[in-house]
């Protein structure tokens, strides 16, 4: 990836393809209308989704201005990195976008010499396993607090606050993400 001209974010293109981790080009609209309908965060609310991205560093995959995939990295950018929400639409499949993502995750200067990365994925193990992802060497070591139907017991209807295009940043300001 390269810094983009205002020297901030970086940016990867290929053809008409682009990875940005630019926050005002998120769709927050478009990632939740995938994220609401996946198998491990059906159901999620917009400003749940809007909230995570605020906190997470994003990277984005357009066509054009058009938002056509995402990943975003929860981490303190020093240690540890967790890889989360990721995905490509159906109708983009297959040409080695995913890869390409990866890639431009791993190449991050700010996610550069951490300790430890971890994700969690149902059938995508292949996928990550080309970025050197392997299964838990010691799974007796790992504890998690999980309530995956949460997004189904609230029904708190939380405002939908998120506006359709454009996350504002707090973590962002003035730094290379
Ligand atoms: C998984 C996903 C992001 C892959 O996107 P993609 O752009 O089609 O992937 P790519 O074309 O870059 O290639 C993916 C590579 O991983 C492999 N792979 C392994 N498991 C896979 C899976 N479940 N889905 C897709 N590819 C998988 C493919 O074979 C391919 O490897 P190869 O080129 O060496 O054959 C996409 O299928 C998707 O969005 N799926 C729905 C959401 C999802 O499951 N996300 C992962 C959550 S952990």
């Amino acid at each position: 990836m390269t810094v983009n001209k205002q020297g901030r974010y970086q940016q990867s293109s290929r053809g008409e393809f682009t990875i940005s981790t630019d926050p005002t080009k998120l769709d927050v609209r478009a990632v939740h209308a995938f994220l609401t309908e996946s198998y491990w965060a059906e159901g999620i609310p917009l400003d749940v989704v809007e909230r995570s991205m605020r906190n997470s560093l994003c990277f984005g995959l357009y066509e054009g201005k058009s938002q056509i995939g995402f990943a975003r990295v929860i981490s303190d950018f020093a240690t540890y990195a967790y890889l989360a929400d990721v995905y490509v639409l159906e109708n983009y499949r297959g040409q080695g976008l995913a890869k390409w993502l990866m890639e431009c995750i791993q190449q991050h200067p700010e996610l550069v010499g951490l300790r430890r990365w971890s994700l969690v994925t149902r059938d995508a193990h292949a996928l990550y396993e080309q970025f050197g992802f392997t299964p838990l060497a010691k799974p007796e070591g790992y504890m998690e607090r999980v309530v995956p139907d949460i997004y189904k017991q609230s029904a708190t209807g939380s405002p939908q606050s998120a506006g359709k295009t454009g996350v504002k940043t707090q973590r962002t300001q003035g730094s290379g993400r």
